[in-house]
């Protein structure tokens, strides 16, 4: 836990790396395509794009792909994992992960959140500030449940869908692969793949 690379020079970004500190990384740095013209993010250097980041996977004893948008963060992960990177897993230290629970690969946990028994955050997952996934949730790889998001126990949800900021998600429903819940929602039926739903009961936005 000694030098962390963190792509994806962002707010998202800021938040890894602060966890990441929390639960006992010694130094960060960012790597971001919009490097060279990107120097900083916050108070941590960014030290290069992706290519410099591929030409340098040695020397880290952990990368971690801290994009927000979920198929990005699900791809660019599997290019680093084939390039030969050391994927890293942070949790902050007031997080609470049961130790029957299960974090893929690349997978975050913010401060305040709760992963309950029996759960399973896939590869790239984020379970952000303050966000519950209960007991026997699986969640597939990419997911991210945003700052105060509750997933009550036996939800599924696909990859690479966004449960967006305070969204509820009655027990048992299964929520498809590439969805979007936008914020508040309040998801009483199941969402097939590819949908975006909004509002109290959730329900698709339809384009106006
Ligand atoms: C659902 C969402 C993806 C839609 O984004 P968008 O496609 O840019 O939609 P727009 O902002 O153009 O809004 C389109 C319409 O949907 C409505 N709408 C948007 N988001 C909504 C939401 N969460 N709940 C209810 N209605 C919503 C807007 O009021 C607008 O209605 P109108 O046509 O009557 O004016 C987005 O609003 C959202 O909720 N994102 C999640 C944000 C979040 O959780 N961030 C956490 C970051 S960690």
């Amino acid at each position: 836990m000694n030098k962390l690379a963190l792509l994806g020079a962002s707010g998202h970004g800021k938040v890894v790396a602060d966890a990441a500190l929390a639960a006992g990384w010694k130094h960060v740095v960012f790597f971001d395509d919009a490097w060279p013209g990107v120097r900083v993010n916050g108070r941590w250097p960014v030290v290069g794009d992706m290519t410099v980041l591929m030409s340098r996977l040695p020397e880290f004893d952990g990368v971690l792909v801290a994009i927000g948008n979920c198929a990005v963060r699900w791809r660019k992960q599997q290019e680093l994992r084939s390039a030969g990177a050391r994927l890293a897993t942070v949790v902050h230290p007031r997080a609470c992960v049961s130790s029957y629970a299960q974090l893929g690969e690349g997978s975050v946990v913010m401060a305040g959140a709760v992963v309950n028994v029996d759960a399973t955050v896939g590869e790239a997952g984020i379970v952000n500030t303050g966000a519950t996934v209960d007991h026997d949730c699986v969640l597939a790889a990419g997911v991210h449940v945003s700052p105060g998001a509750h997933l009550s126990g036996n939800v599924k949800v696909g990859s690479c869908s966004w449960v967006g900021v305070g969204v509820s998600v009655r027990q048992g429903m299964h929520i498809g692969a590439g969805v979007v819940v936008g914020a508040g929602a309040v998801v009483v039926k199941s969402v097939a793949d590819d949908q975006t739903v909004v509002g109290s009961p959730a329900a698709p936005l339809v384009p106006r």
